[in-house]
């Protein structure tokens, strides 16, 4: 399994955004999670596709390899943020489904606007709408908290809901990232591991620490 850590820079200094994902990207982050609020479909409002192609040329190591801006939108409707973020350099776009009124449409035009989509599911929502679409999308994103705001406590029910996903992506046999959002900090990522996820969404907990890379490479360790 290849475990992905994603920051959320929901949690970094605003005031010094390109140098906060330079510092968390040196730190060893795999991908930049970038949490798109629109004060509609969560009550809180974050940033548009203009912040994250200012932010896009900050997203590379060292060596110059780019690292992908996972976008995770938390807007309605879906379909005109999901392609403005596409031409703002965004490499995968999540959404939520109860936000689009066609779900099946909006991968699609994620998709052939060149970026990978992914389907986000909140606590109390069942994955249902999977039986459809799990054939169409390239992750699914498991919201551990409410969404809305950072700094929340991961909510248990989520690890069941995870390996219930984890099934759903065997039995389909197709390379689908399971991306757990909310919570999630260097006590619990084994458990969260170990019911399914492979890739990590942490705001709180890396940008809350002075050192992002200890926390990072702490993360690394309890996944093995
Ligand atoms: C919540 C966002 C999360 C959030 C996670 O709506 O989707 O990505 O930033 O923050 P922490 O890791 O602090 O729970
Ligand atoms: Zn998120």
């Amino acid at each position: 399994m290849t475990y992905r850590i994603a920051p959320s820079i929901l949690s970094a200094d605003f005031s010094r955004l390109g140098e906060e994902v330079q510092q968390v990207v040196a730190a060893g982050a795999d991908w930049i999670h970038f949490d798109v609020m629109d004060n509609h479909y969560v009550p809180n409002l974050t940033f548009g596709p203009m912040i994250c192609s200012a932010l896009k040329p900050h997203a590379r190591t060292a060596a110059g390899a780019p690292v992908p801006i996972d976008v995770h939108l938390m807007v309605q409707p879906v379909d005109a943020m999901a392609a403005a973020f596409a031409e703002a350099g965004a490499d995968l776009i999540s959404f939520h489904p109860d936000a689009s009124s066609h779900v099946h449409r909006s991968i699609q035009a994620i998709r052939s606007s060149g970026c990978k989509a992914g389907l986000a599911f909140n606590p109390a929502q069942s994955l249902d709408v999977l039986d459809w679409v799990i054939d169409d999308i390239d992750m699914v994103l498991i919201m551990s908290v409410n969404p809305g705001f950072g700094g929340q406590s991961f909510v248990d029910s989520a690890l069941r809901k995870i390996a219930d996903v984890r099934r759903r992506i065997t039995a389909c046999g197709k390379d689908i990232r399971l991306e757990v959002d909310g919570g999630v900090k260097v006590e619990n990522i084994r458990r969260v591991a170990d019911a399914g996820a492979d890739t990590f969404v942490a705001g709180s907990a890396i940008f809350g620490k002075p050192d992002y890379e200890s926390v990072i490479g702490a993360m690394r360790r309890a996944l093995g």
